[in-house]
């Protein structure tokens, strides 16, 4: 496994590699959620390469830049025991030199649901991703469904730009509690944590509703909150039922719906979404 911070020596690497590139972005601090993605692209290309890079272009004044988890050392023994070949970690003062200008902005779609509650989020998960495809050329591009919205995003920059790759999105991996795999996890503490699986909980309730023929979003919704309300340490942000693909909010469901919501739990902004 080839492990570099320097982006011309990431470059020399890749080029030395043949056949159908895996890129797999992360920002670290490596569940296994993000392995999931690693053994599929295993699977399915030549050569995988994983970016580990906390971007603070996607991180609002006040969010949790700061305080986010670096465990690289850790990561590297994971990202080798799953067969990855090239490994860029960059320092942030070289993905944004102080010359730097240049931002993608996804415009609509960024505005909505983790858009409104983070602006800038989106702008910053964009450009970012748009400039590791540049650095990994890759053939392939592997995300997780845990973040539904950012997929949604990637797809339309993708479209949108012409970037000749394809895109990979894979399940979401959960605890045996149902709480999704994410980094952030770690921030809570043991009440928080016995709390947050209920952000799952009430989605499978939804989903539950759902398939007992519920149809109208506002009826799917209400299953949500009822069941979020009953937990004190939990603080709604957004509950939502939209267009998987533009993330408009649906009134009722005819064809697919992205169920998505977002809770504070103490101080932990924790989201989650299940496909209908
Ligand atoms: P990060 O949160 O590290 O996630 C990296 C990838 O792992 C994302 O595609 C995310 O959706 C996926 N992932 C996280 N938790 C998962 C889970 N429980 N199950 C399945 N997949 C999961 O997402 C980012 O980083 C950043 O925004 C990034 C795309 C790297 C741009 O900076």
């Amino acid at each position: 496994m080839r492990v570099t911070e320097n982006i011309n020596e990431l470059r020399t690497i890749r080029r030395a590699m043949t056949g159908v590139f895996g890129l797999i972005p992360t920002m670290g601090s490596l569940h296994d959620g993000h392995a999931s993605l690693i053994r599929r692209a295993r699977l399915e290309c030549d050569h995988v390469g994983v970016s580990i890079f906390v971007n603070p272009a996607q991180f609002g004044a006040g969010e949790d830049l700061a305080k986010y988890p670096h465990m690289l050392e850790n990561d590297l023994v994971l990202l080798e025991s799953l067969g990855v070949d090239a490994v860029l970690t960059p320092a942030p003062e070289n993905v944004y030199p102080a010359a730097y200008q240049t931002w993608i902005a996804v415009d609509g779609i960024s505005t909505l649901l983790e858009g409104a509650d983070r602006p800038g989020h989106f702008r910053g998960v964009a450009t970012v991703v748009a400039k590791l495809i540049n650095i990994f050329a890759p053939e392939r591009v592997y995300f997780g469904q845990k973040d539904a919205q950012q997929v949604a995003v990637i797809r339309r920059m993708v479209e949108d730009l012409n970037f000749d790759m394809s895109i990979v999105v894979s399940p979401i991996i959960r605890e045996t509690d149902g709480l999704a795999m994410s980094s952030r996890n770690a921030y809570l503490n043991a009440d928080e944590r016995k709390a947050a699986p209920v952000l799952y909980r009430a989605l499978s309730a939804a989903k539950a509703k759902f398939e007992a023929g519920e149809k109208k979003a506002d009826g799917l919704k209400a299953v949500v909150i009822e069941t979020l309300s009953a937990e004190p340490l939990a603080d709604v942000r957004y509950v939502s039922v939209a267009d998987p693909d533009t993330i408009e909010e649906l009134h009722e469901i005819s064809g697919g719906a992205l169920l998505s919501a977002a809770v504070i739990i103490g101080k932990t902004r924790l989201i989650d979404n299940i496909l209908l």
